[in-house]
């Protein structure tokens, strides 16, 4: 064997006749395949699956596991992500069998406990936006925006009026110009100020009647909260457009404000980053919009309802909506232990969240500004992004070399290079889940790391099974699938 077993895959592992357990064959005449399957389906080839013991796939998935880098395991300060602690209580009440093992094709009348569940958890979201009709149906914050900016789409176009530009700062997330793109409309990015705001002046260069939708992200990726966003919403309302909230940080918002009190038509959340659903390498999530009563009719299908009788039912009768954007009723199991973690911590407790993620935020900003520049940064909401250019310039360390020494001492890396704002920027967001000491001893680490030499830095990490993969030609030349001389 050419690799070492620890990193080699099942298939190289794999040995002729080798098997875990071996059953007897069964006695019973088995039935002819063809009246199982359709015969156009049925193949003459068997497929080469790896033969293995059962020790070697044990060890394999286990030796696998240990290489998982986790918020239950390690600091997680993922900018933008908001890697926070996820309560495992939520896990026990998601697996409970009454909301775990209910089929979706269930009668109604079977499942009214889970329809009573997403109807209050539907009026929890509506409460904390500010903003009245909510669906629960997107699977991910990107699918939230792509859902409101078709509704905007539909609600333009119920009223006749033809409006194709959507407005985006140039601090936003890729989602923003991405879904507003797909949703059929023409991106025109307005600038950041030199104080990390959206820019007056630009905005108003750029806004007029072509001006379907102005998407902000508030407070922004900069950890900023716009403090213009009530001039903003004014001004967009003015020429009769719509302003979207993008919601993922809404970790520092919570119940000090709600984005239809600042102005806000529309907004997504990410229950997965906000509301504590286990996430990373790609999901499961769920973006639920939230939206004024005028856009109501154009949310998807279904929206959970309430009878007078106090049925609850699937609404699909609901002539204006966009349609469906999900199957069945959305990613039920995030939305759970979402309402889980909103019932367990009350308004009183939401209130602290967002307390404690500033105050976090704000503590390591304070102390990674003695070696770090912050551009943007003497004081900030949940997150902050710190620069390296300066490091670049004076001892050619980058970002990136940063980012990467911090896993050698099992601390994820913050997000780089977002947003573009910022040059060489380390986006760092602690969130509310961690303690001083924790904060401490990172920002330690991180002073400790800026001092190392450049040439040892530019080889890191040094501790890790993979050092630095090819992350452009990974990106431009997805290998997807493995073949045996790959
Ligand atoms: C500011 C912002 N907007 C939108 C998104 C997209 O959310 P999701 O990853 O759930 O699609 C993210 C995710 O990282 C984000 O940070």
């Amino acid at each position: 064997m050419d690799k070492p077993q620890s990193t080699a895959l099942l298939f190289e592992l794999s040995r002729p006749g080798r098997r875990c357990h071996r059953v007897p064959s069964c006695d019973v005449p088995p039935m002819p395949l063809e009246q199982l399957v359709p015969g156009r389906f049925l193949a003459e080839t068997s497929l080469p699956l790896p033969e293995l013991s059962e020790v070697d796939v044990v060890r394999h998935y286990v030796n696998l596991s240990t290489r998982n880098m986790s918020v239950d395991t390690n600091f997680y300060p993922l900018g933008s992500c908001t890697m926070k602690y996820n309560p495992k209580r939520h896990e026990r009440l998601a697996a409970l069998p009454g909301l775990a093992d209910v089929h979706p094709l269930q009668e109604e009348c079977s499942i009214q406990g889970l329809l009573e569940l997403l109807w209050h958890l539907q009026n929890l979201l509506a409460e904390i936006a500010g903003l009245p009709a909510v669906s629960l149906q997107p699977a991910a914050g990107a699918q939230g925006e792509l859902t409101a900016l078709l509704m905007a789409a539909a609600y333009f176009h119920h009223r006749g009026e033809k409006r194709e530009v959507v407005l985006i700062p140039d601090s936003a997330h890729g989602t923003n110009p991405a879904s507003a793109a797909i949703a059929g409309f023409h991106v025109v990015t307005v600038k950041s100020n030199g104080n990390g705001l959206v820019d007056l002046q630009d905005l108003m260069n750029k806004l007029n009647e072509r001006v379907a939708v102005f998407m902000i992200t508030n407070p922004n990726t900069l950890g900023l909260f716009e403090t213009n966003i009530l001039e903003i919403a004014h001004r967009i309302h003015d020429v009769g457009g719509l302003v979207y909230l993008d919601g993922a940080n809404m970790n520092a918002l919570l119940g000090r404000c709600r984005p239809g009190d600042f102005g806000a038509d529309m907004m997504h959340y990410n229950v997965h980053k906000t509301f504590t659903g286990p996430h990373g390498s790609g999901g499961p999530g769920a973006g639920p919009v939230a939206v004024r009563d005028f856009l109501a009719p154009f949310l998807p299908v279904p929206v959970v309802a309430r009878e007078e009788s106090g049925r609850f039912f699937l609404d699909e009768n609901r002539p204006l909506s966009i349609g469906r954007v999900r199957s069945f009723f959305g990613n039920i199991g995030i939305l759970i232990r979402g309402y889980c973690y909103l019932r367990t911590l009350g308004p009183q407790g939401l209130r602290q969240v967002s307390d404690q993620a500033v105050l976090n935020a704000n503590y390591l900003l304070h102390r990674v500004r003695e070696f770090l520049d912050v551009p943007h940064g003497q004081r900030c909401m949940h997150e902050f992004v710190a620069s390296a250019a300066r490091l670049k310039r004076e001892r050619q360390i980058t970002a990136m070399d940063v980012a990467k020494r911090l896993l050698d001492f099992g601390y994820h890396a913050p997000t780089v290079y977002f947003p573009l704002v910022v040059p060489e920027a380390l986006m760092i967001e602690p969130t509310e889940t961690e303690s001083k000491e924790t904060l401490d001893a990172f920002a330690d680490m991180l002073r400790q790391i800026v001092q190392e030499d450049a040439n040892f830095l530019r080889q890191a990490p040094h501790a890790l099974p993979i050092s630095r993969p090819d992350e452009v030609r990974a990106a431009r030349e997805p290998v997807l699938r493995w073949l045996p001389d790959s």
